[in-house]
Parts: C-alpha cells; structure tokens; sequence
C-alpha cells in the first residue's frame, strides 16, 4: 500500500467518510509543506465548521499510520511529513528488486493501442518534417507497451497514388537503371522534378502519366515491377534511418495495401446514404460540422487519401480489435483526420469519435542550422540530420575523453539520442528552433545531460565492485538517507512511475523527459553533497542502492523515449 491510501485511510477513520473520497483530495504540496496535504474545506459542510476548525481538530485526533513521522496543521490544511527512512525503503526496495522493468504495470491488460507513425512517402525524401512523427511514435510506442497494453506500430507508407505514374513516365524519358540504383531518392527525386517541369511545356505528359497510373491499377506487369522497385529502392533508405534509430514496426500495411478493399467501403458509404456528387466527384458532406466535405471519389473515379484511410481504420479495428488508434503526423493535417473521423462516425461506427485519435505535433524550425548540409538542396534529410549529431558528438566526446574506448559507437547512441530528447522535451504542439549547440550541450537539459548521469551512475558503481542485480536491500539502513538532496532524489524517482501514465493518457513523452531531467539534477545534487565512493559502512550500502535505482530508471525512463542509456561515455 502507498502512503498517500495510508494517510487517506487513517483520515477516514477519523473523519468518518469515505477513504477513496478523502484519497482523490490528497494533494502534493510544495516541499517545506510536508509530502501530503489534506485540505479540509470539502468537509465543511458535513462538519458544519470551518476547514481550520476542522484541520485542527482532525489533525489532533487522528492516529498517524507508521510511514508519517509528524503531521501539522495549517489554515484549512493538514500537511503530512513522511518518515524518509520509510519513504526511501518502499520507493527505492521496489526499484531495486523489480528484476525486469519497475515501471512496468498491467494498467492496458492487454487491450491493443495501434500507432500509426513515421510513415513517409515512396520516392520522396525522407525528411525532417518525419522525424517528429517517427521518434514520437516509437515512443508512444514503448510507453503503451511498459503500461501492459498491446501495441501495434505501423507505417503507413505512402506507396500509391498519381505521383507513381509521373515517376513512371519520367524514369522512361530521362531515367537510367544505373543512376536510380547508386542516387536512389535523390535520383527519384530529380525526376519527378524534371516530370513538373517539362509537363508545364508540355502538357502531353500529364496524360501519359495518368495512363501509366491507369495500368498500375490494371496490374499491368511492366508498371507492377517499376513501382515495385521504385518501393524497394526508398526501404532501403528509410531501413537504413530506422536502424539508427531503433526502430522496428510491426506493420508496414501500406496505401497500396487498400487498392482491393476500398471498393465495398465507398459502396458501404453509398449505401448509408451520405455519400454525394459535388463537380463530378464524389464527397460526403460535413456542413453541418463546420467542416469542408470529405473527398471520396475523384471525378476520374480515383480514390483519395481519406478513402484509405477510412478503409485501413476499417480493417485495423477488424483485424486488431484496438481500444484505440493512434496517429502521429504534423498539426497540418488535423482537418483531414478531423473530417474522415467524422465520416465513419456518420456510417454509424461510434467507436470512432473516441477511439480514433489523431496525434499533432508543431514544425522543426531549421533557424541557424539551416546551414545542414542538404544533398537535394530543399529539403533535410532525416539521415543527414542524424549523421551529422553523430559527427559532432565525436568531435565533442574526443576533447571530454579522448581514451573513451567505444568510441563511435557511444557516439551513435548519444548523437542520436541528443536529437531524439530535443524532439521530446516540450509539448508536441510547440514549434522545435532546432540548435545543435542546445541540444549537444552535456549540462542543458538535453539527452545528453541525461546520459551523462547515467554514465556517471555506472561508473560509481563500477568503483564499488558489488553485485547489484543480487542485492540484499533487508540489511540496508534507508534512515542514511534522510538527508534533503538524497531524499528529492527518491521522490523524483518514484514520480516517474505516474509520469509515465500522464505521458500515455496525454499522448506526450515530454512528460517523461522532464521527469528525466528532475532525476538528473537530483541526482548530481545528492552526489556533491553525499560522497559515495569514499564513505563507509552502513552509509556507503545505502548510498551504493541509491545510486543502483537512479541508474535503473534514467535507464529505462531513456528506454521510453527510445533512447540508448551507454555506460561509459
Ligand atoms: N504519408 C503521410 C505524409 O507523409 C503520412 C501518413 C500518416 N498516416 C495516415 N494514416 N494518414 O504526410
């Protein structure tokens, strides 16, 4: 039991009402204030008295369960001191002998979470704009799944569509198998260029492009094998920037997936009766909500983006049976998701309105690097971003600690991860001024700083040749660690657990990052105060554990942002 259910209980019992009641009130106070404060205005009616009145008089005789060591009473308030020694048992016990993950809960029993993210485009760059998507999915990811729920990623390629027969068309003019195979996007790229270009002068093109598009849906073979390629040759790019990153989808379902199931969901649509012509194309109308129409069908009878994505939220809730489905893309297409949202709820699946949740997040700003070196001239590249953290971070590591052994390697994992935390570390909503000297800047609030500490933590415990993973916490005297800075520490790294549930029902991972960087900076605070290494006995045990849990969970607190946690660096 935690102590705020002890304090709600023994309150109960004195007060006479309900302790789930009394338990919802219990607030966090600022710290000088206690750890728990109960305001006692709700009870003033019950009372008939005034919450000083009835603070005092609760407060007096009332019995205080163990883990409190004084409670006092101010204005409305009682504010409850919890034993540290006992506060530091329960948090840092529970860390410490949790072999697998201690922040692990069945909170989602399985129940299955689907997270559309990443999901770029065939043939077109794969950019920073993706970048946001693809961290902030993975993370999604990872957090719903340390909660006990199933989750199902998926990228949502965009691997179909018109641009495919302008590709077609403009790889037969101008293209060579040569240059797509050793350029791949870059060379894709160029030629759809080229395609818009020339068709301005000659609008012939365009024609041929949409016959090109005409025999993709026939099946015909020639145009089946170089849009099939075209798909290869991008993979192997984005495989490349997935493997930076860590990154693995259980899906990769997608647009084209739906070319055979769209026809009986715009039937379905048609069916309900909502479905009308509007210049030749098919939509159905959203007026009444504000909203422009939904497009459905092309006046060509083509399909359109939300018509797959009505169909894919159809087959997901069929094949996956989601309690929800996620989907992480810019703030700029919050209306499409709003609209085709609303259409399915019109076809009368309910489920939709709250199952069904689109993830927006703000813009990365290039501001002064804008200067990052870009291949296409454009646009940055997702890989070169990641590339270049990487360089930067071994130019930094070789001054900090030029014998640091693993060295490219570390600098992977802290490169990357910088990029990664700076991504994560405000709301999605806000706008990113993306700065590599903030965000490679080891003692900001940066990735960075955060695996810094982390090596730091290995490092003491290192120096303390014991075995961790066998613990005995029985013998060890948590009273040691009553101090200020231990004692924040401790707190800082039980409130992660409940971060990481905000994180999820919020949809925000910064919630996590910040939880990360209040361990942090406990965490260097208890070090420059509290000498672990050269202390002795008792203290120097109990020290060491501290140490060991706030290693534990920066290290997978790091896990759920889908960053790597190296222990030297
Ligand atoms: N391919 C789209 C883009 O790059 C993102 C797709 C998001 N997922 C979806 N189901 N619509 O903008």
């Amino acid at each position: 039991m935690d102590f705020k259910t002890e304090i709600a209980i023994a309150l109960a019992k004195t007060a006479d009402s309900d302790s789930d009641d009394i338990l919802k009130a219990i607030e966090v106070p600022k710290a000088s204030m206690g750890d728990y404060a109960f305001p006692c205005f709700r009870l003033a009616k019950t009372f008939r008295k005034a919450p000083p009145l009835i603070a005092k008089e609760l407060g007096e005789k009332m019995s205080l369960p163990s883990c409190v060591e004084r409670a006092e009473v101010s204005g409305g308030y009682i504010n409850f001191f919890i034993n540290k020694g006992a506060f530091a048992k329960a948090i840092l016990e529970n860390i410490i002998t949790k072999k697998d993950c201690c922040i692990k809960t069945d909170m989602g029993k399985g129940e299955t979470v689907c997270i559309d993210y990443s999901s770029p485009n065939i043939a077109k760059p794969f950019h920073i704009g993706h970048l946001r998507s693809t961290v902030i999915g993975n993370s999604l990811c990872r957090i719903y799944d340390c909660l006990g729920y199933k989750t199902v990623g998926i990228n949502h390629l965009g691997d179909w569509g018109t641009q495919f027969g302008k590709l077609i068309s403009a790889y037969k003019h101008w293209g060579s198998r040569e240059e797509v195979e050793n350029k791949g996007i870059d060379e894709l790229t160029r030629l759809y260029v080229k395609f818009h270009k020339e068709a301005e002068a000659d609008p012939s093109l365009d024609d041929e492009a949409r016959a090109w598009l005409v025999k993709m849906q026939d099946k015909d073979e020639e145009a089946l094998s170089l849009w099939k390629w075209f798909v290869d040759i991008s993979m192997k790019e984005f495989s490349r920037v997935y493997d930076m990153l860590n990154i693995e989808f259980d899906s990769y379902a997608g647009e084209s997936f739906y070319n055979d199931k769209m026809q009986a969901v715009v039937e379905e649509i048609k069916s309900k009766g909502i479905l009308k012509e509007s210049d030749g194309a098919q939509v159905v109308d959203l007026e009444e909500y504000n909203m422009p129409p939904c497009l459905i069908l092309r006046r060509d009878g083509g399909t359109l983006y939300p018509t797959r994505d009505i169909t894919a939220a159809l087959y997901r809730k069929k094949t996956y049976n989601f309690v929800k489905c996620l989907y992480v893309t810019a703030i700029d297409q919050k209306l499409h998701f709003a609209q085709w949202f609303k259409v399915l709820e019109l076809m009368g699946y309910s489920w939709a309105a709250d199952e069904l949740v689109h993830i927006p997040f703000g813009l990365v700003n290039l501001g002064a690097a804008g200067k990052l070196s870009t291949r296409t001239g454009h646009v940055v590249l997702m890989e070169d971003v990641l590339r270049e953290a990487v360089e930067k971070t071994k130019v930094i590591i070789s001054e900090k600690n030029p014998d640091l052994e693993n060295r490219d390697e570390t600098a992977r994992q802290v490169g990357i991860g910088a990029v990664i935390f700076d991504n994560m570390y405000n709301g999605r909503i806000k706008n990113i001024a993306f700065d590599w000297k903030k965000i490679l800047n080891f003692e900001g609030e940066t990735g960075p700083y955060v695996q810094y500490t982390h090596a730091r933590a290995c490092s003491l415990l290192r120096k303390a040749d014991y075995d961790f993973e066998n613990m005995d916490t029985e013998g060890i005297d948590w009273n040691v660690l009553s101090d200020d800075a231990s004692s924040e520490l401790i707190k800082a790294l039980g409130d992660l657990p409940e971060r990481v549930v905000e994180a999820a029902e919020k949809y925000e991972p910064y919630i996590i990052s910040r939880g990360l960087i209040e361990i942090c900076q406990g965490f260097n605070r208890f070090y420059r105060d509290n000498p672990v290494v050269s202390s002795e006995g008792e203290t120097k045990k109990a020290r060491l554990a501290l140490v060991y849990a706030a290693k534990t969970v920066i290290k997978e607190g790091l896990y759920l942002l889908g960053i790597e946690a190296p222990e030297r660096m």
